[in-house]
């Protein structure tokens, strides 16, 4: 029988993540809002495209969370995205209400499911979500490291005139300001950036990477990314439906691992069946580690204020 992913939230995120899925061939889709006839619309308009993708999986929109029952996967993207001059910080307390809400009722109807969050600010919502949930931090993930370590190795891509394909990367830490890209670990085609690039071309690219969903809100002015960031969590959903015991960055809950104790913060995670099936650690120098302990620090801040 065919996979059942629900998409919480019919945003620009949630439905372009639908778009991926049914392009994929992915899963059957539910597509669920709080807005009446928005995923109802969405949904019809993306099964109208099914037999020109050549694509039999079912999509469906509702207000309904009955028709969510037994999904394998649900991702989570409801909530408001950043307007210009907002942090993704700025979002949460009304987030939080929402990622609460979302959850008790995800989890009413589809308590075997693994969870992918989206919703902003990350690291608090995927937080909000595993203590929402009582999930075991296994099916409980938030998506953020794709999304920076993809801005990253794409503006080296474009640097070096390389095709992205050569490309290998990771950003680790909370989706913020605090994000922290090793480059130590990234190289194209095996050969480190650091023989490719002066220190200062890389700097800068760091810097255009952390500001990389702020670069875009501007462009945008009434909303944030949504392409990639919903190509990033439907290869989280592939991972795990397809049980590719895959390496990708992804917010995990720590328990001990990098130093740190009872918080989400990016780290590399190998996906599968069982989701989380293993945080991977690496050594990183002082700077990086220092850096990965500042970053969990922001989080807790956040984890705080909301008490989570
Ligand atoms: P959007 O505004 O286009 O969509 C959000 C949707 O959530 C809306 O359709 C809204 O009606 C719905 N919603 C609100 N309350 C709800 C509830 N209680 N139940 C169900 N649906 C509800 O926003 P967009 O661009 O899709 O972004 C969604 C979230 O994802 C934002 O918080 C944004 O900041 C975050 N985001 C996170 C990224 C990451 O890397 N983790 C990347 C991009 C966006
Ligand atoms: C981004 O990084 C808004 O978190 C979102 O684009």
């Amino acid at each position: 029988m065919r996979k059942k992913i629900t998409i919480v939230g019919a945003g620009n995120v949630g439905s372009t993540a639908a778009h991926w899925i049914m392009a994929k061939e992915l899963a059957n889709v539910v597509l669920i809002d709080v807005v009446e006839g928005i995923p109802q619309g969405k949904a019809l308009d993306l099964q109208q495209a099914l037999p020109i993708e050549r694509s039999d999986v079912h999509i469906t929109g509702t207000n309904d969370y009955a028709d969510t029952a037994h999904s394998d996967v649900v991702i989570i993207t409801a909530g408001l995205p950043r307007k210009p001059g907002m942090s993704r910080d700025d979002l949460l307390h009304t987030n939080y209400k929402i990622m609460s809400d979302v959850v008790s009722k995800v989890v009413e109807y589809s308590p075997e499911t693994i969870l992918i969050v989206v919703s902003n600010p990350l690291d608090a919502m995927v937080q909000t979500a595993f203590r929402q949930s009582g999930f075991n931090r296994e099916r409980v993930l938030g998506m953020a490291g794709i999304l920076d370590s993809g801005r990253f190795k794409f503006f080296i891509a474009q640097e070096l005139n390389v095709s992205v394909n050569n490309m290998s990367c990771l950003v680790l830490g909370g989706h913020g300001d605090t994000m922290v890209p090793l480059v130590g670990h990234t190289t194209v085609a095996g050969i480190p950036i650091t023989e490719l690039l002066s220190k200062e071309r890389i700097d800068a690219i760091v810097q255009r990477t952390r500001d990389g969903g702020a670069e875009i809100v501007k462009h945008l002015k009434t909303g944030s990314a949504y392409y990639a960031p919903s190509a990033a969590a439907v290869e989280m959903a592939e991972a795990i439906l397809k049980d590719k015991k895959k390496v990708l960055p992804c917010a995990a809950y720590l328990q001990g691992e990098y130093g740190i104790n009872g918080y989400f913060i990016g780290v590399p995670c190998k996906l599968g069946a069982a989701g989380l099936e293993k945080i991977i650690e690496i050594k990183l120098t002082d700077e990086e580690a220092a850096a990965l302990k500042r970053s969990a620090a922001a989080v807790k801040e956040l984890c705080d204020v909301i008490g989570v």
